[in-house]
């Protein structure tokens, strides 16, 4: 087996591919990344001590891609990971990487007979619909009421029927315009393809900052003493998302790559769930148990453009056809982070303190 991982010396790519080399030690594991992300480069050393391969490249250039060998699979898991990426500056980077590049790798795929996975994102689904379901608050957080009007909304959270017509960030566009492709080289190429739909993903070696990566960049503030701010939706962190924690990922494309064809087509919301939900309020509260550290935390009313005030994936769907369902609850993962930091802390620094 011969694998194939771009974006492969970031947070999710590197996690992947140690992981799978640990469980599959006769594999050739290949990772290619631009180091692009700040932090990535950390990422390389961990790599190279589990025996994978590290290239560095881009794919924006299909010639990165050509130079490698054959692979059996190709992860795709490089990108610009931030749905605020683009606003008040130019979509290039976003584009040509999480688009263009969907479309090199996918290139790469259909030449070589490679099967191919996909992280998608619950940005797909329009902001405008999210922002206006109807919600209950309590002391900490936002509330999915059970009555909604859009189809594919309950107090479990969001399911694959939820429509996605509507404006949804350059991220989210980027990464729909991807599935569909995909789907389109599955039935015109007979591509075999994983379409993953992943709500916030989390765990050591995310080098969270501000705009992506909110779990690492929380306790991260907690470990080393900075401030945060509550931003938007009226500034008490009462918005919502769903943890997973990047090993629960892993244990899911193991259960679907032993039968790619039978994911072909499909799209899946995958994410924490309404269990490993969590509030930015509580995600202080737990920081604080992990850290042993309380920090300043400010309010700022006014709700960023692009932001969303509460993403809860149903993973019903994915349930039913693969028997998976995440294990690591929020406070598992934010204690793996927090173990990973102190673990790390003079090294990550600079990393992590980023504004
Ligand atoms: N982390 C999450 O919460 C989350 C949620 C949903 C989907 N995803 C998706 O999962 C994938 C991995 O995200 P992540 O959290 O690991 O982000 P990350 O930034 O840690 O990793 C992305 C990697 O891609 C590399 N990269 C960027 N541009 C590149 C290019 N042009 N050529 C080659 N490499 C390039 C970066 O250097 C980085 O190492 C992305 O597709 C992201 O959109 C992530």
């Amino acid at each position: 087996m011969r694998v194939l991982i771009t974006g492969g010396a970031g947070f999710v790519g590197s996690n992947l591919a140690i992981m799978f080399k640990e469980n599959h030690p006769d594999a050739s594991v290949v990772a290619l990344d631009n180091l692009h992300r700040k932090g990535s480069e950390l990422n390389v050393p961990r790599l190279k001590a589990k025996g994978i391969g590290f290239v560095m490249g881009d794919v924006r250039k299909r010639e990165d891609l050509d130079a490698l060998g054959d692979a059996d699979v190709l992860i795709e898991c490089s990108a610009e990971p931030s749905a605020f990426a683009g606003f008040g500056s130019s979509p290039e980077y976003l584009l040509d990487t999480n688009l263009m590049g969907a479309v090199n790798c996918l290139e790469y795929a259909r030449k070589r007979n490679a099967e191919f996975v996909f992280l998608s994102s619950s940005r797909v689904y329009p902001i405008k619909t999210i922002n206006e379901l109807n919600y209950m608050e309590n002391d900490t957080r936002f509330v999915l009421d059970e009555k909604q009007t859009p189809r594919g909304v309950s107090a479990r959270g969001f399911t694959e029927e939820l429509a996605t017509e509507g404006s949804r960030t350059l991220y989210g566009t980027a990464k729909l315009a991807a599935e569909m492709l995909i789907q389109e080289y599955a039935e015109m190429y007979g591509l075999r393809s994983v379409i993953n739909r992943c709500g916030l993903i989390s765990g050591p070696w995310q080098m969270g900052k501000v705009d992506q990566g909110v779990i690492a960049l929380w306790v991260a503030r907690h470990h080393y003493g900075l401030p945060l701010s509550y931003i938007g939706f009226g500034g008490s962190g009462k918005q919502v998302r769903d943890v997973l924690h990047v090993k629960d990922l892993y244990t899911l494309l193991e259960i679907q790559l032993k039968d790619v064809r039978k994911h072909t087509g499909e799209v899946y919301n995958v994410g924490g769930g309404a269990e490993r939900s969590v509030s930015l309020a509580e995600l202080t509260a737990i920081c604080q148990k992990y850290t042993g550290r309380s920090v300043p935390v400010t309010s700022v009313p006014e709700t960023k453009a692009g932001d969303i005030r509460l993403y809860i994936t149903d993973n019903s769907k994915v349930t039913e056809k693969t028997g998976w369902t995440p294990s690591a609850s929020v406070e598992q993962t934010v204690r793996d982070v927090a173990e990973w930091v102190n673990e790390h802390s003079a090294q990550l620094k600079n990393v992590l303190t980023q504004v």
